[in-house]
């Protein structure tokens, strides 16, 4: 993988996973006060004890089994995916989850109070939507500013927002004739898809691509970087990408990577080791 940082983005607007049949509702809710962030210092005072992960699906769970394993491996170090949460019963990845003896539960996707609740009880410091097709409630994202993370399966901020999810993004692209397409790994704020992007893998348009084959292949990218960003999490290094959000380009698709080297690179951007 070639590894680009790329210019401090200005502003820090944030997003979230987008299903268009579960806006969230008007309802007269008591706020809720934002609880401090996980800082570094609170990390090394509690050294023994592991960064615990909600994750929050609604399919399959692809990625939720990405960052397992990244756990179990210790690519993503002093970790632990306590509780995964789905909007959607029969959902996949609960089972994925329960193979590896995880808690599961489904959830009312828009109940803040009670799924604040679930995840103090469970110790939460961070989530992660891997494939949630749900809007969190923004007293939820308000508790855990900066400590949610979204995959989108599109170079945000291009194909995000309302309406672009699941495979109507890879519908969008090669409608759009863009040469590239990827996924965005960001942050979790209350517009959606519009968060800080953390991580962008790029993803060349071939020809005779259709929607699933482009699908097919972005999902894979959305592992990888999404495996990054959550590692970024648990270690407290997500400032730091939202200052200089990384884009990385597999050395397999060598002529596609070459051209969007050189224009990632006219554009000011530094190429890293
Ligand atoms: C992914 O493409 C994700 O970006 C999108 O939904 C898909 C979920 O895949 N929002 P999986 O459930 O992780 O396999």
């Amino acid at each position: 993988m070639f590894l680009f940082k790329t210019k401090q983005k200005e502003g820090n607007d944030q997003i979230k996973s987008a299903d268009p049949s579960e806006e969230l509702a008007d309802g007269n809710k008591a706020p809720i006060t934002p609880k401090r962030s996980r800082t570094k210092r609170d990390r090394k005072d509690s050294a023994l004890s592991k960064f615990k992960l909600a994750v929050m699906i609604s399919g399959s769970g692809s990625n939720l089994q990405a960052i397992m394993d990244a756990v179990n491996s210790g690519e993503i170090p002093d970790s632990q995916v306590a509780l995964v949460l789905s909007n959607r019963e029969g959902a996949y990845g609960l089972t994925r989850a329960e193979k590896q003896s995880i808690p599961t539960m489904v959830i009312n996707s828009q109940d803040a109070t009670k799924l604040l609740a679930i995840l103090e009880a469970h110790e939460i410091s961070g989530i992660v939507l891997a494939g949630y097709l749900a809007i969190l409630p923004p007293d939820v994202v308000a508790v855990y500013d900066c400590k949610i993370v979204n995959i989108h399966p599109a170079l945000l901020p291009m194909f995000g927002g309302k309406g672009f999810y699941g495979i109507k993004v890879h519908q969008a692209v090669l409608a759009s004739g863009v040469k590239y397409t990827g996924a965005t790994a960001h942050i979790v704020d209350k517009e959606v898809d519009a968060g800080a992007a953390l991580i962008r893998g790029v993803v060349p348009v071939l020809t005779g691509d259709t929607a699933e084959s482009l699908q097919k292949r972005v999902l894979k990218v959305e592992h990888e970087i999404l495996v990054k960003a959550v590692k970024a999490m648990v270690q407290c290094k997500i400032e730091e990408l939202i200052k200089k959000p990384e884009v990385l380009i597999n050395k397999a698709d060598r002529e596609g990577a070459a051209e969007f080297a050189k224009g990632l690179l006219e554009l000011g951007n530094a190429l890293t080791e």
